[in-house]
């Protein structure tokens, strides 16, 4: 198989030498002249640990080489991985032009193919880059995607400084596709690359590398917050990290990771306001931990903006203890919700049966009646009193198979807050954020 490389930076450099080293032929293209006579001399185009050794290598085994003419490298190859920049414009949108340009080159070197092609979007691209890529290179070759071309999202995960030792221990190789023909293809490619190949829809690998890189910041950032709070408190804020670090049942693990509704209960509203309030008390700026508060509350929200474009007036709620499998109503994030319903005109009935049970015992009764009052007018004794009564019903516990209540009423609308099904979507059922 003979692969062409559209952008001889980091990680164009990097996949000539490295898919070289893996023994296919590789043609990388650039429109830097510069960098193209460096990688015919041998030497690497980037500072880079080991990258040297390899291109010099395997330019001497005849494997790599580079061009600017990308119609002889596209027509003499069977597989096109694009690795030009995506850098931002001014305002803080990604700048697609080059990831487009070389989609127009693709597409008019195709023209003259008579072979399939596979182009491999490796460049961090948002979601929708593909298509476009897929309209463009059509437009131009004639050529019909899925039969003569195919596009797939392959997003890179290297870091500069460890690129080569990234390349071959990446996280997972993730590709969107919608060709099989591609798949094969791509396995081949990566056949010696460690780690799981996963098959995805193009949107999602599209998206991933934001997410992942959205969270590397936020951690850093995190890090850093905690660090100023330690510091001003005399704590050595690297053991405190390293502490946080271990525990990966809470901490560092998927616990705490599915989007969802917002948080609520007794703990982590207080404590996070206890400890930016002691790093305001200093003065510190903290930007990141302040604004967790508001995104949980803007996210509650979210959820009376769904309600308010539903048909009907009449909402029923199941579940409205923070949490499932508790009674507690501290800081139940579904009380703000009910409140704001209530302000807008609408009626509600709940139900919750820890709720309910603490409540017949006498447990929560001070509570509802002092902090809650206009709680128990609306607390029912079952489910269905809710179920029957309601035009809107919103899920706010899981643990019942609610798969069946959604099909059985299609005049009822149902907003998810928890996740109740993976493959629900009746058109009168809309999760909070799926
Ligand atoms: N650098 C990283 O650590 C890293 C890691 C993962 C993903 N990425 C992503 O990979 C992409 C490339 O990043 P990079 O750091 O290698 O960029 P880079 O700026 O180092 O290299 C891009 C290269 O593309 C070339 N180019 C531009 N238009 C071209 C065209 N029409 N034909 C041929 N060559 C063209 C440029 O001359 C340049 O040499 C970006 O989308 C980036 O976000 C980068």
């Amino acid at each position: 198989m003979k692969i062409s490389i559209f952008g001889l930076g980091y990680v164009g450099c990097v996949s000539l030498g490295c898919l070289a080293q893996n023994g296919f032929e590789v043609i990388g293209i650039d429109v830097n002249k510069v960098k193209v006579d460096l990688i015919n001399r041998g030497l690497p185009t980037i500072i880079e640990k080991d990258i040297d050794i390899i291109i010099k290598e395997q330019h001497k085994a005849g494997r790599i080489q580079a061009t600017t003419d990308y119609m002889e490298a596209v027509s003499n190859s069977d597989v096109s991985i694009v690795c030009v920049g995506t850098p931002s414009t001014e305002k803080g949108h990604l700048n697609l032009d080059y990831i487009y340009e070389t989609a127009k080159q693709i597409g008019e070197a195709l023209k003259e193919k008579k072979s399939y092609h596979t182009v491999v979007i490796r460049s961090t691209v948002l979601p929708g880059t593909n298509f476009k890529v897929g309209e463009i290179i059509a437009q131009i070759s004639n050529k019909v995607r899925n039969k003569d071309f195919s596009v797939v999202s392959n997003p890179e995960f290297l870091r500069e400084g460890s690129a080569v030792q990234d390349y071959y221990n990446p996280p997972y190789t993730l590709i969107g596709f919608d060709d099989n023909k591609a798949i094969d293809i791509l396995k081949e490619l990566y056949s010696k690359v460690n780690g799981e190949f996963i098959t995805v829809d193009i949107e999602t690998a599209e998206i991933i590398k934001y997410v992942n890189n959205s969270f590397h910041a936020l951690k850093v950032t995190f890090a850093n917050e905690i660090g100023r709070i330690c510091k001003k408190l005399n704590i050595d804020s690297y053991r405190v990290m390293q502490l946080f670090c271990l525990d990966t049942r809470l901490n560092i693990s998927p616990y705490y990771f599915k989007p969802g509704f917002s948080y609520g209960g007794s703990c982590l509203p207080k404590d996070l306001k206890a400890l930016t309030t002691i790093g305001l008390d200093y003065g510190l700026k903290l930007p990141v931990l302040e604004s967790i508060e508001v995104s949980n509350h803007n996210h509650s929200a979210s959820v009376i903006d769904l309600i308010i474009n539903k048909n009907g007036k009449k909402v029923g709620i199941l579940g409205i203890a923070f949490k499932e499998g508790t009674d507690d109503l501290r800081y139940s994030p579904i009380l703000k919700v009910i409140e704001g319903l209530l302000d807008k005109g609408y009626t509600i009935k709940v139900y919750d049966p820890f709720v309910n049970k603490a409540y017949l015992m006498g447990s929560n009764k001070e509570y509802m009646q002092t902090v809650l009052p206009y709680l128990q007018d609306l607390m029912q004794d079952s489910e269905d009193e809710v179920i029957n009564w309601a035009d809107i019903i919103v899920f706010n516990r899981k643990s019942v198979n609610y798969e069946k209540l959604v099909s059985d009423n299609p005049g009822k609308s149902f907003i998810d807050l928890v996740r109740i099904s993976e493959q629900l979507n009746n058109s009168n059922y809309e999760g909070i954020c799926w």
